[in-house]
C-alpha cells in the first residue's frame, strides 16, 4: 500500500488535495483514504482534473466508440432495479434473430466502429452454441466482440472466446455480497465472483462495475469496489448511477447520486490508469451533457445504441433513458461532433487495453 511518508489515521489529518496528488503519482490509496475522497464534495474539480490529466498520460486523447447492440431483453433473473427482470410484466419482450443482430454488426462496422457490444438479458435460447455461431460470423467481419449477457458456465464462455469474443462485461453491480443478495434475489455474490474469474482465465478482457446509489450502500462499499477492481486488474470499468424504474420494486428508491458517481470515475482513473471506463448512458439521463462532462472526468468510452426502431425504447432498463428516437446513424454524428468540439478524436484502432511497460 502507500509508501509515501505519511499516514492516514484520524489523528494526522492530511490535505485531500495531498491526496489526490499521490493518487495521481502512484495510483495508491488505502480504504480510508478512498472513502475520504468519495465522500468529498469539495474536492470533486480537482479530483476530476487530475483524473483527466492521468486519462491524457496513460490512454491519450482518443476516445473510443463501441456500438452497442441490444439484443434481446427477455431475462431469466430477476434483479430489484432492472427493467428487464423476469417478474416485470409491463415491458414488451423482444430477441432478435441471428441475422439481425449480425446485419446491426455490419452497419456498424460501416458507421466505422471497430468493437461492437452485444448485449441482452439472460435470454436461454441464446445457448452457447447458438451464440458462439453469431460471434464467428461477426469475427469475420474483423469486428473485436464484447458479450455482455450475465451469467453462464465456464464452458460457455470458453467456447464464445474460442468463436472469436474478445472482451466480457459483467458489472459486480456492488462487492458487498449482503446487499448484493439482497438485491438481486435468487443470485449468489461467489458465483458472480466466479463468473469474473473464469473470464480472465478465458483470456477475454474483462469488465466490471459498480451500480451507484443502490439502497443501503455506503461510500466505504464503493471504496471497497474501487479496492476489489485493483485487486481483479479489471480492463474495463463502468459505474452508473440507480435510475428508479417505477415497473420495479425499487422504483420508489432514491436515484444515485450523479456527483458521487462522477468522484468513482474519477478516483478510478487515477488508481486503474490504463483502463477502459465509459462515459455511461445512464449518466448522460440524469443530467445534459453529462457524457462530455465524465470524459473530461477520466473516462475515454462511449459506447453508442446501434440498436435500431423500437428496440431501443424496449430495451428499458431504466426510464428516460436517451436517443430512443434517433437513430445509429445519429448517435455516431452527434457523438463524433461532441468528441471534437472537446478537442478528443474518435480512436480509429479496436481499442484493446494497452499495457504501460511500467507495473505497479
Ligand atoms: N438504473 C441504472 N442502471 C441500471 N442497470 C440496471 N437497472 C438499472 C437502473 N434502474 C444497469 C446494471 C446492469 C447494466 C446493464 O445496467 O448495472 O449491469
Ligand atoms: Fe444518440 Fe447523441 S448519442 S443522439
Amino acid at each position: 500500500m502507500s509508501k509515501v511518508g505519511h499516514s492516514n489515521s484520524q489523528d494526522f489529518p492530511i490535505e485531500e488535495s495531498a491526496l489526490i496528488q499521490q493518487a495521481a503519482e502512484t495510483h495508491h490509496l488505502t480504504f480510508s483514504e478512498i472513502t475520504k475522497l468519495l465522500a468529498d464534495d469539495a474536492c470533486e474539480e480537482l479530483l476530476c482534473a487530475a483524473a483527466d490529466a492521468v486519462r491524457k498520460q496513460f490512454v491519450g486523447d482518443g476516445v473510443h466508440l463501441r456500438g452497442l447492440i441490444e439484443f434481446s431483453n427477455i431475462c431469466r433473473q430477476d434483479c430489484m432495479y432492472c427493467g428487464l427482470r423476469r417478474d416485470n410484466g409491463k415491458i414488451e419482450r423482444y430477441r432478435l434473430t441471428a441475422d439481425e443482430i449480425v446485419m446491426l454488426a455490419e452497419k456498424a462496422k460501416g458507421y466505422g466502429y471497430r468493437t461492437v457490444v452485444l448485449q441482452s438479458g439472460e435470454d436461454a435460447h441464446f445457448t452457447a452454441e447458438r451464440l458462439a455461431e453469431i460471434v464467428r460470423r461477426i469475427h469475420a467481419l474483423d469486428l473485436a466482440i464484447t458479450l455482455s449477457v450475465g451469467e453462464r458456465p465456464r464452458e460457455d464462455y470458453a467456447a464464445w472466446r474460442a468463436a472469436g469474443a474478445d472482451r466480457y462485461l459483467l458489472r459486480i453491480e456492488t462487492t458487498n455480497a449482503e446487499l448484493y443478495e439482497r438485491l438481486d434475489p435468487g443470485m449468489s455474490y461467489e458465483n458472480r465472483v466466479r463468473c469474473l474469474r473464469d473470464l480472465r482465465e478465458l483470456g477475454y478482457e474483462v469488465g466490471t462495475g459498480s451500480l451507484i446509489g443502490l439502497p443501503g450502500q455506503t461510500v466505504e462499499m464503493l471504496a471497497r469496489d474501487i479496492l476489489f477492481y485493483q485487486e481483479i486488474d479489471a480492463d474495463m470499468i463502468g459505474i452508473g448511477p440507480l435510475i428508479p424504474n417505477g415497473d420495479t420494486p425499487l422504483g420508489k428508491a432514491a436515484p444515485g447520486d450523479w456527483h458521487l458517481t462522477r468522484r468513482m470515475v474519477a478516483l478510478l482513473r487515477l488508481l486503474l490508469p490504463e483502463a477502459n471506463i465509459p462515459a455511461t448512458t445512464a449518466m448522460e439521463t440524469m443530467m445534459p451533457r453529462g457524457r462530455e462532462l465524465i470524459l473530461a472526468s477520466g473516462a475515454n468510452v462511449v459506447m453508442p445504441n446501434v440498436t435500431e426502431g423500437d428496440y431501443r425504447r424496449k430495451y428499458a432498463l431504466y426510464p428516460g433513458k436517451i436517443c430512443v428516437a434517433d437513430t445509429p446513424a445519429d448517435c455516431r454524428a452527434c457523438m463524433g461532433g461532441r468528441i471534437a468540439t472537446m478537442g478528443r478524436f474518435v480512436a480509429t484502432d479496436k481499442g484493446f487495453r494497452k499495457h504501460q511497460p511500467r507495473k505497479r
